[in-house]
């Protein structure tokens, strides 16, 4: 059995080699330079390792048309999350179409340079309303966006210097490593999971049934930018694997960080993401309730039906949809409202505000919604961190 294909069929590579980046760099003088975002560099590096695969560089005109009016990209394949660097109208001013320019970081380093191919400009309320759904400027991927600069620039990348990371090391795996660990295992059916939350029971549950009828799961959690009271990755990092070594047969999983920014575009960023874990290497990706959502922006399924407007070969990567999952205390376990009969009274379940509520409090949540030691060690983390919100 092949592994799956990559979105498009080939994984990019956008990482110069040795030669070409001494030959990118011995010629850097003199060309524009473009400082990015936080994100920028994210999308950058998810670029030239494949993540984002077909993608070579940030979105020309014709792929963001298309991603915003039809959820392809101007060669027909599905994709629904722009992935553009926007500059201001006089750095535009600088920049030539058919020229290289350089892309750095807030220190002036140079990261990578861009062939750039086209430059636009923006239309903040269309990308809002066809992304997010909304332009309500509280939901967290609209302020981001609006505050981007005015004009967008296309073009392909090459990549020079990596963000020199110093946390998660042993679970930073791109693409090509990942799709080469499942081969070395013998994991032919891998289920990634996405999730920007520590590890709850419900996740757990999800997990588990998928994994009856897989080889293996790859645990993804998304480690790049979140909204700030959204829980630090690094305090996240130490639940799951709490979860995974007391609970989970250890030749059966993968824990893997993601180095992407969350969009919170529920629906739409449900298909980015599959595609995504299809480029790590992944047949099956898990989409439960409010997938990617926030707030009551989308329905608690709209990240399901997205799927029904695809053409399942399109998409690839096979979808593993789950109801609303919780602990039915009559039922002496978790079930969902596909396999439950019983009323809310019977259902522990607890919001996200609720459990950052709780843990603030120092307040354990209910072993039925959270594993003891998770819930022992998030509450040690509060009580450290000053930094968590609620
Ligand atoms: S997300 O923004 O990354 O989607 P989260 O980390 O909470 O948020 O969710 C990870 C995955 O688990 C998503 O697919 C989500 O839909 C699913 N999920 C979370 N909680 C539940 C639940 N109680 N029932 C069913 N699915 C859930």
């Amino acid at each position: 059995m092949k592994q799956i294909a990559p979105h498009g069929g080939k994984l990019v590579n956008q990482v110069a080699d040795v030669r070409e980046k001494d030959e990118i760099l011995a010629n850097i003088q003199g060309l524009v330079r473009i400082t990015l975002s936080e994100r920028e560099i994210s999308d950058l590096e998810m670029i030239a390792v494949g993540a984002f695969s077909p993608l070579t560089g940030f979105m020309c005109k014709e792929d963001y048309d298309g991603v915003l009016d039809s959820q392809r990209l101007a060669n027909g394949l599905p994709w629904t999350i722009p992935v553009t660097l926007s500059v201001t109208k006089s750095k535009a001013d600088e920049l030539s179409t058919g020229k290289r320019a350089a892309l750095v970081n807030e220190s002036d380093e140079v990261l990578a340079v861009i062939d750039i191919a086209d430059k636009y400009s923006i239309d903040k309320q269309k990308e809002a309303l066809k992304v997010y759904g909304t332009d309500d400027e509280a939901h967290p991927g609209v302020t981001y966006l609006y505050k981007m600069n005015d004009m967008l620039v296309g073009g392909e990348i090459t990549l020079v210097k990596r963000t020199p990371y110093n946390d998660f090391t042993e679970h930073r795996l791109d693409p090509a490593q990942t799709r080469k660990l499942f081969a070395e295992k013998g994991w032919k059916r891998i289920v990634g999971f996405q999730t920007r939350n520590p590890i709850h029971r419900a996740h757990e549950y999800i997990q588990k049934c998928a994994l009856e009828i897989v080889d293996a799961l790859l645990l993804h959690p998304l480690v790049g930018a979140t909204k700030k009271d959204d829980i630090p990755a690094d305090v996240r990092m130490k639940c799951y694997k709490l979860v995974l070594d007391g609970y989970f047969p250890k030749d059966r999983t993968a824990l893997v960080v993601l180095p992407a920014a969350m969009r919170y575009a529920g629906p739409k960023e449900a298909i980015f993401h599959a595609i995504i874990r299809k480029n790590y290497g992944c047949t099956h990706f898990i989409v439960g309730r409010d997938h990617a959502g926030i707030g009551n922006y989308y329905g608690s399924f709209d990240a399901h039906y997205i799927f029904d407007e695809f053409d399942p070969e399109e998409i690839g990567i096979t979808p593993l949809f789950f109801d609303y999952t919780f602990f039915c205390k009559k039922c002496g376990q978790m079930a969902s409202y596909k396999t439950c009969s019983h009323g809310a009274d019977d259902h522990i379940s607890l919001s996200g505000t609720k459990v950052r509520q709780m843990l603030s409090e120092g307040k354990v949540p209910p072993p039925e919604f959270s594993r003891p030691e998770v819930a022992a060690y998030l509450i040690e983390s509060y009580k450290k961190k000053d930094t968590f919100q609620i």
